[in-house]
Parts: C-alpha cells; structure tokens; sequence
C-alpha cells in the first residue's frame, strides 16, 4: 500500500514497433485501472538488451514509448512513468533475487525458449536470467496487481514464486503480487496466422497492426484478415480468425462478444473486417495525434522522465534496503 492505495506495477519493452496486442493487452487496461491504483508504469530498456539494440534506435524508440504512455491516457502526475535503467535498485535487486531462483525453473520458460530458438547465436545469461529482472521490477514496488497479456503468465508465476520462497526464509518482505488480464483482449492473434499470438517480431508486416500505422494500412490489413470458409460470425474456437476480430472489436468499441455477433448476424466477412478496421483506427489515430503533440514538447518530457526516476527510486530503494539487511548485508555507514 502507498497512502490508501494498493500498488499497480508494470512495464513494456520498446524494442520493435509497438502493436495492436501491446495497446488492447497492456496499455488500454492501463489506462482503466490507474485511478484505483497508485502505479508504476516503467519502459524497460533493460530488459531489451537481452536481444542485440542498436543503441541510437533503442534511445529514440524509449522515448517513443514512455511518450506513447502519457498519449494513452495516463497522467504523469499521477502515475510514476519512467525509465527502468534509470533506477539503479532494478538490477541490485536482481542480482540478489538470482540467488533464490533455480536454473531448472527459469529453464521451463517458453519465451526463453522461443528467444533462445530465434537468437541462436546470442543465447546470453541475461536471456536466461530475464524473468529475474521482471520479478525486482515488481517485488520492489510491493506491487498487488500487474496487468499483463497472458503471454506473460508464467513471468508472474515465478515471480510469486520467488516471492513466497525468499519470504519464508526472511519474513513478510515482499507483497505477493496478483496478475491481471482482460476480459477480451488478454492475447490478441496475428492476422495472418489466428493461431499465433500478434507479435512486434513477426516477420510477416500483415499479420500484425504497428500502432503507429496509418488509416489506410490499418484497413488494409483488415481487409486481409485471414479467416475462413464458414460464413458466419460467431464467437467460437473453431474459427480463431474471426474470434480474434471479435475480440479487437469488442474492445475497442467496449460491447460483449455475444453483442458483437448480435450485431453482424447475417453479415458477411467483409463488412465485419472494414468494421473492425474502422473502430481500430478510431483507437490509434487520437493516440498517435496525441503522441506527436507530446513528443515536441521537450521540456515538459525532459521534466516528467526526471521526476519520475526519482519518485520510483524513493520506492525502489526503500524496499532494496530491507533487502539488503534481511539478507545480510552490512548497515551503510551515515
Ligand atoms: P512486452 O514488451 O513483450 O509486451 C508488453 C505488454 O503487451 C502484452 N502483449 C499482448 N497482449 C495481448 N495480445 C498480444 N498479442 C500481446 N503481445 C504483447 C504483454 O503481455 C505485456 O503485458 N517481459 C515483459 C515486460 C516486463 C514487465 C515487467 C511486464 C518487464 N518487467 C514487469 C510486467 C511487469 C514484456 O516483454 O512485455
């Protein structure tokens, strides 16, 4: 607890170009829970060099990001925005909590799996270690809840397992923390292939919608949508093409999949995916707008990064330092 408030914690890479499942999985839910919570939304660049950056597109498109936060909806003010490389505490954090997870269990990761498939020729320790990290940027905020995709799953089970195993050697150090996924929205599909998630590294540019796609992309993409031959709108596994459109448009437009398919009954494929196009880019257009009016103003982002990075590090450290002496490490001297 902050004041009265339970603590929400959590963060995005910007490493490849943002899409659609980052906004409707993370960044929308975001938006909607940030004035129960006392949050902490962090751009974590150091996740992102677990996979080779060049380090001028990784700087430009942090910013991108941490500007594409305030765009969505959330008050700097209010909502501690800010730059995880830029709170030491991460990785001290992490590198104790490394010494309380197993290799076996951070071996069973998926995405570590899929990363390590992928970038063959840089299976490096921190790939290996990254689920650590997520854990500190958590745990050190004492976080109840963390919004997520449900691809990231088996991230928060580890962290509650870190969690519970490091409390039950020292006491009630660490709040355990609670996932939250959304309704509709928690694992948005490629466009191309339905059965695989929406991904900013897919090689295939249709499968996926960059939130900083233009209107006439954006239709296009629907307009491609793969499907299938079935001809009915229903919300059902078996056509995982047109249950992952309802999904995007029941978020966007905020009614149920069952009033979706109520909605486009006896209508055919086509209408459905230049509808689904439609209410998409009424999403991403104000947010792009938005982003580009924030992004010149440079002062003003200069000032929020600043006073944010201290802000968390104020709540970072306090919970580094029961850390440090819980596990033994000697008083600093004043
Ligand atoms: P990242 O950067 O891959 O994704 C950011 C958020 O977007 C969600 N997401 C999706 N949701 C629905 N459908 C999709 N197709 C889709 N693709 C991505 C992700 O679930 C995530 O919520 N390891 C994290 C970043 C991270 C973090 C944390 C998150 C680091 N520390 C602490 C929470 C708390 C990651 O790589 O997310």
């Amino acid at each position: 607890m902050i004041g009265d408030k339970k603590v929400l914690f959590s963060g995005m890479q910007a490493t490849g170009n943002l899409t659609l499942g980052n906004y409707l999985g993370a960044l929308k839910n975001w938006v909607k829970l940030s004035d129960e919570y006392e949050c902490f939304y962090s751009v974590v660049d150091e996740h992102s060099i677990t996979v080779r950056q060049d380090p001028a597109v990784l700087r430009k498109r942090s910013r991108a990001l941490l500007t594409l936060y305030i765009a969505a909806g959330l008050d700097p003010e209010k909502n501690c925005i800010y730059y995880q490389s830029h709170v030491s505490a991460h990785a001290e954090l992490a590198w104790i909590l490394n010494c309380f997870t197993y290799m076996g269990e951070l071996s069973r990761m998926t995405q570590f799996k899929d990363k390590s498939a992928k970038h063959a020729d840089n299976i490096n320790a921190g790939l290996f270690t990254y689920p650590v990290l997520m854990a500190s940027d958590i745990l050190l905020y004492q976080a109840d809840v963390v919004p997520v995709g449900i691809d990231q799953r088996q991230h928060l089970e580890i962290t509650r397992d870190i969690a519970q195993r490091f409390n039950s050697i020292y006491g009630e150090v660490f709040t355990i923390p609670d996932a939250y996924y959304g309704k509709a929205g928690a694992k948005i599909m490629s466009l191309q292939d339905p059965t695989k998630k929406m991904s900013k590294s897919d090689e295939n540019p249709n499968g996926s919608i960059y939130l900083m796609d233009d209107p006439d992309t954006i239709i296009r993409k629907f307009k491609r949508a793969v499907t299938d031959s079935e001809a009915q709108i229903l919300y059902r596994e078996e056509q995982p093409g047109i249950h992952n459109l309802i999904d995007i448009y029941s978020v966007c437009t905020g009614k149920t999949p069952d009033e979706v398919v109520k909605e486009f009954d006896g209508r055919g494929y086509g209408d459905f995916k230049l509808a689904v196009g439609e209410a998409v880019v009424g999403q991403l257009k104000p947010l792009q707008e938005e982003a580009a009016r924030i992004e010149k103003d440079k002062a003003y982002l200069d000032g929020i990064i600043k006073n944010n990075a201290e802000k968390a590090g104020y709540f970072a450290n306090k919970t580094l330092r029961k850390v440090q002496k819980k596990v033994g490490f000697p008083e600093r001297v004043r």
